[in-house]
């Protein structure tokens, strides 16, 4: 899988990259992730990418033509599945959604600033629009690392035990089961007797009574 990220600060998003899982997706060649600087692609001798919004009002827009030039040179390259646009008023992030992104090939990843970017972009450009949570960020490249996070991790090969992924909270509308490693027992708090019967079966029963249990308690609204 491909991920091009555009941006007016590339700083911001590389880090989460450059450590532990996605660091070794990308080392290992299972994702490609690349970061264009939006202002590369500007034309006005200021390297400015966005300006004042018609009609009037606070805060800057981001201009169609940098954003639709970049945009461009890289469909020019190879075709993308979906062009993607952080923005708070998007479609909620959910595992649905990372499952079936985590399927495609290649994805652009626009991050918004300011006050957003020209209804034109998004009318004519965006495919996907999407929000991280119902709260607005300084910019959409936090947005763009959290679901890029989402995505790469459940590529085929990027998880050391293929199987965990299948096991996170929300795969199946279930909470994640509580978890235990040793000791056994800790200022008088024991780890559960049926987790250490090597009765596998009944472990098994046990993990989907507490899944059920757990998300019936703090989120019953993903049993309906
Ligand atoms: N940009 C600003 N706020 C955002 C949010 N909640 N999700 C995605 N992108 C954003």
């Amino acid at each position: 899988m491909r991920i091009d990220i555009i941006t007016v600060l590339p700083e911001l998003i590389q880090s989460p990259f450059e450590a532990s899982i996605l660091k070794r997706a990308v080392s290992k060649g299972l994702v490609e992730v690349y970061f264009h600087n939006l202002r590369d692609y500007s034309t006005n001798k200021h390297k400015n990418v966005d300006d004042y919004q018609y009609g009037g009002g606070a805060g800057m827009v981001m201009s169609i033509e940098p954003i639709d030039k970049c945009i461009s040179v890289l469909k020019s390259e190879r075709n993308y599945d979906e062009v993607i646009y952080m923005t708070p008023d998007g479609e909620t992030l959910n595992q649905q959604i990372a499952n079936s992104l985590s399927m495609l090939e290649n994805i652009i990843i626009l991050c918004g600033h300011y006050k957003g970017v020209d209804q034109r972009v998004r009318d004519s450009l965006i495919t996907k629009e999407i929000s991280i949570g119902d709260y607005v960020l300084s910019g959409g490249e936090l947005g763009a690392a959290v679901l890029s996070d989402a995505i790469i991790r459940l590529i085929p090969g990027v998880l050391n035990d293929e199987t965990s992924a299948l096991t996170d909270s929300f795969q199946d509308n279930l909470l994640a089961p509580p978890i235990y490693t040793r000791p056994a027992e800790y200022n008088g708090m024991k780890v559960p007797d049926i987790l250490l019967s090597g009765n596998f079966p009944e472990i098994e029963k046990w993990r989907e009574e507490k899944a059920y249990e757990h998300t019936k308690n703090r989120r019953p609204d993903l049993l309906e």
